[in-house]
């Protein structure tokens, strides 16, 4: 059972049709990283008149699922005065916390403010903290999920200042650049990231960083780069690539060449970018909660589908994680550029076209 499901059990014994006080009053209700599951977005939208929903989702593939539903998200919230919210636990306690701050701030006084999780990802440890700030809270749960309910009062205890003081971003020391809680590697440079960007020779042309994070690669090719014709963030999480780019934008505009930030799923090439004469990258292993090495392998076809002839691939990855066949299999050339003992940083080059790629599959299947 997803959170998604006790969401909607919860949403269901508490606003029947046609019930009096409904747990939310006429007006728009915003939801926090809702799991891309149209279900209870629904049983949400249907229990207030056609009640409009603001849904905040900053993961681009999320955004995606829902948008194919016909469910529309936004990256940032904008409503004020909501009638209610629903916050969705994520994998990181203090942005879930900065996602609560501003779900009380946007909620009127004696509106309903919700906070949903999988006791996997500690759903009760807010509650600690809400009781914590003086909250009084109702919590059902239901097959590994709890959802917590409180009224917003009419002032906001002291405490959730401190929450929403979480949001500011931490400077990364040496660098341009910052962090916010919820980006990968938050508050420190990534050792593997670290190998790559001492590894990469110096680029030319146009350069992109897929899975840019807050943009700790881009800024490493940006320092060593030789005849750079513009630099391109790409990204899923819509927060770290703003920041990203609202760092870079004054450094890479001082070289006179553009950058580009693109909210886009790596996973395939992202149609909004030229071919590029590199890609740096250092792929997730994560889709959401969930550990998988095939995306990492979708960003390597995907950047040979987004190199010119001649393109170059570095990347870099944990040394056990099995890259090399598919490096093999997008690339004409590749070698192993370092090894530190715990990542490996790749250099692929002379990327092989989606037709070639799926002619030499054919050849490798009729000779089996
Ligand atoms: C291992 S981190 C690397 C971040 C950054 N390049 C660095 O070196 O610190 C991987 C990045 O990929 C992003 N990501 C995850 N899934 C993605 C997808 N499907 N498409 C694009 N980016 C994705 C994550 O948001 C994260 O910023």
């Amino acid at each position: 059972m997803s959170v998604s499901n006790a969401l909607t059990w919860v949403l269901e014994r508490h606003q029947p049709e046609g019930v009096a006080a409904p747990l939310f009053a006429e007006g728009p209700v915003i939801v926090w990283a809702p799991e891309p599951d149209p279900e209870p977005l629904l049983v949400l939208q249907r229990h207030g008149s056609q009640r409009a929903l603001e849904l905040v989702v900053t993961f681009k593939p999320d955004a995606e699922v829902l948008a194919a539903a016909g469910v529309m998200t936004v990256r940032e919230p904008t409503v004020m005065d909501a009638a209610g919210a629903v916050v969705v636990v994520t994998r990181h306690r203090e942005q879930t916390l900065v996602h609560l701050a501003d779900a009380l701030a946007r909620t009127r006084p004696g509106g309903a403010v919700l906070v949903a999780g999988a006791n996997a990802l500690g759903a009760s440890w807010y509650e600690g903290r809400l009781e914590d700030a003086g909250f009084e809270l109702e919590v059902e749960s239901k097959a590994k999920c709890r959802v917590a309910r409180l009224r917003r009062p009419e002032v906001l205890p002291p405490l959730v200042a401190e929450w929403a003081a979480l949001a500011v971003p931490t400077e990364v020391e040496g660098t341009p650049l910052a962090t916010c809680p919820g980006h990968f590697s938050a508050g420190r440079i990534d050792p593997g990231s670290a190998l790559l960007a001492k590894v990469v020779p110096p680029l030319s042309g146009q350069v992109g960083d897929f899975g840019c994070g807050w943009g700790f690669l881009t800024w490493s090719v940006l320092q060593k780069g030789r005849e750079l014709t513009a630099l391109h963030l790409v990204d899923a999480d819509a927060s770290a690539l703003r920041l990203a780019e609202e760092r870079l934008r004054a450094p890479v505009a001082a070289l006179g060449i553009p950058l580009t930030a693109t909210w886009a799923d790596c996973r395939k090439r992202p149609p909004e970018l030229p071919f590029l004469h590199a890609i740096v990258t250092n792929p997730p292993f994560h889709q959401g909660d969930r550990q998988t090495l095939s995306v990492g392998l979708d960003f390597v076809t995907a950047a040979a589908d987004t190199l010119r002839q001649n393109g170059r691939l570095y990347l870099v990855a944990l040394r056990n994680l099995p890259y090399e066949d598919a490096l093999n299999s997008a690339f004409g050339t590749v070698r192993m550029a370092a090894d530190d003992g715990a990542y490996r940083v790749w250099d692929a080059r002379d990327p092989i076209s989606e037709k070639a790629r799926a002619a030499r599959l054919q050849r490798q299947k009729r000779t089996r």
